[in-house]
């Protein structure tokens, strides 16, 4: 197994196509969502955590929710959780400034508690516009909670990681969060699967050569 261990690397990946103002899009959404009271979740947050990342990047990741050190950072994925989904990411090829990260809720939960419809309902829109605005070639969605709330369904992760999903014209993936590997070690050779799985199929859509057979043969 690869595992997600390993040390920096250099690896540049194609951007999609964007407009030129991609990096404003993004910066006057962030102006108009940063101040967003739609739901109660706006009275509890200390920030507002609306993404960051690579305006033009090919891979955008999307967790549930921040969580305290998010909250407190206004940074996605900074805790624990945030540094193994750097090394996820490194594994995969991608330094953690390549992409873009985000969630779907903005404001943190407060005790971590799932999303409520409402929230989701009230945040939705701010997420579907950022990838309108980035237009990713590959969403990787982490864990269930997240899943299940972006595909509007209640399957299981079992049925839905480790290949490709299609939903609003994207091509998706889904592995487990990171949060769950850190309670469960003995998943992240399943993640180390489902990641390949996604490598594969954007080395074939961006035609490039996979990350780990170019590392492998050098
Ligand atoms: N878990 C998430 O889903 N998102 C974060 O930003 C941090 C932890």
């Amino acid at each position: 197994m690869q595992g997600f261990l390993f040390d920096e690397h250099e690896q540049s990946l194609p951007a999609g196509k964007h407009s030129a103002s991609t990096s404003t899009d993004l910066r006057l959404l962030f102006d108009t969502a940063k101040v967003c009271h739609k739901c109660t979740l706006a009275e509890t947050r200390q920030n507002f955590v609306f993404g960051e990342g690579n305006p033009t990047a090919s891979l955008v990741v999307i967790g549930e929710a921040p969580g305290a050190e998010e909250d407190a950072s206004g940074r996605p994925f900074v805790g624990r959780s945030g540094q193994l989904l750097d090394k996820i990411l490194l594994a995969a090829g991608f330094r953690r400034e390549e992409v873009y990260i985000c969630n779907i809720l903005k404001c943190r939960p407060p005790g971590n508690r799932n999303p409520l419809d409402n929230e989701i309902k009230s945040c939705m829109p701010w997420l579907l516009g950022q990838l309108e605005i980035i237009q990713p070639k590959v969403i990787l969605m982490m864990g269930k909670v997240a899943a299940n709330t972006i595909l509007n369904n209640t399957l299981s992760l079992g049925s839905m990681r480790g290949k490709l999903i299609k939903w609003k014209g994207y091509d998706c993936f889904i592995t487990y969060h990171p949060a769950a590997l850190l309670r469960n070690p003995n998943w992240k050779r399943g993640c180390w699967e489902d990641i390949q799985v996604m490598m594969r199929h954007y080395a074939t859509i961006s035609g490039r050569e996979l990350y780990t057979e170019k590392r492998e043969n050098q």
